[in-house]
């Protein structure tokens, strides 16, 4: 099967759950790339690879009903979660299946165009970052979120998966110490050779919490990790998680809760 059509598969089969198990993290990565952005009213935003939304619902927002917020995920059932939670919301968004890689718009369409936790699943980076300049209108804002590195003791966690995985999963949700999404340098060098200017970073640290291991393993399910599950043979995830049980433990913080701090990379460029 082809790489887009498993990442489709993977968040089709999620969107019924994700971001919906009480553990904050879109979310707020979302509050920093808007804030950051600051979309006016009446601006045209794209969120590319929009998920339920959690961006894209902040951005219909702001913008209100004189301008545009669109989005484009590869997933159908995430785009028909997105159009649900909006309409729920009482918010505008025109949201649509679309390949990021390479979105179906015409230059020079949008002054925003932003994108949270999506670039490390593509094919081509850099290539796609060439085609999202494209899309932005001479001046317009670029923001795209990736994640920064994990906590040892948390890495350990996710290394119970690892026998089972192939290699294009090992590296856990694709951060690492190689590669561009290694550093901000990497991910600034990316958006500079796309032809972005003023390029700069800002990490922020969300406290993701889980009630207990069950909770974890909800969320696991929910998100992109549930690629690691769907790895694993379905007779052995009883003492998969039973390892990951016994790993979480040494991940309490202070006040007793299970969890990480996860380090997120926001870099910015203007067109
Ligand atoms: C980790 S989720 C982030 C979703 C959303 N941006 C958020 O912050 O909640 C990654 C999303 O990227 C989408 N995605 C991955 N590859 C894509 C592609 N080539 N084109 C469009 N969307 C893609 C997935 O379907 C998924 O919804």
């Amino acid at each position: 099967m082809d790489q887009r059509a498993q990442i489709a598969g993977i968040f089709d089969r999620a969107a019924s759950t994700y971001d919906r198990v009480g553990v904050e993290l879109f979310g707020p990565v979302a509050d920093e790339l808007v804030s950051a952005l600051a979309p006016q009213a009446g601006e045209r935003a794209l969120d590319i690879g929009c998920g339920r939304g959690a961006m894209l619902l902040r951005l219909a927002a702001a913008i209100g009903p004189t301008g545009t917020a669109a989005g484009i995920d590869l997933a159908p059932q995430m785009v028909a979660a997105a159009q649900t939670d909006a309409a729920t919301a009482g918010l505008t968004v025109d949201v649509s299946v679309g390949d990021a890689q390479e979105p179906d718009f015409p230059a020079k369409s949008f002054d925003v165009v932003a994108s949270s936790l999506v670039l490390f699943f593509l094919p081509d980076p850099a290539a796609a970052l060439a085609a999202w300049r494209r899309l932005l209108v001479p001046g317009g804002r670029l923001g795209v979120s990736t994640f920064g590195p994990l906590p040892p003791a948390w890495q350990e966690v996710d290394a119970v998966f690892e026998p089972c995985l192939p290699p294009q999963l090992r590296d856990a949700r694709t951060t690492g110490t190689r590669g561009p999404f290694g550093s901000d340098a990497g991910v600034e060098q990316l958006l500079t050779q796309a032809g972005f200017q003023d390029v700069r970073t800002r990490t922020t640290t969300v406290a993701v919490r889980f009630d207990d291991a069950d909770h974890w393993h909800r969320w696991t399910w929910s998100v992109g990790q549930r690629a690691m599950w769907e790895h694993v043979p379905a007779g052995d995830r009883d003492a998969v998680r039973a390892a990951a049980g016994e790993r979480l433990e040494r991940c309490r913080d202070g006040g007793g809760r299970i969890g990480f701090d996860q380090q997120v990379r926001h870099t910015y460029g203007r067109c």
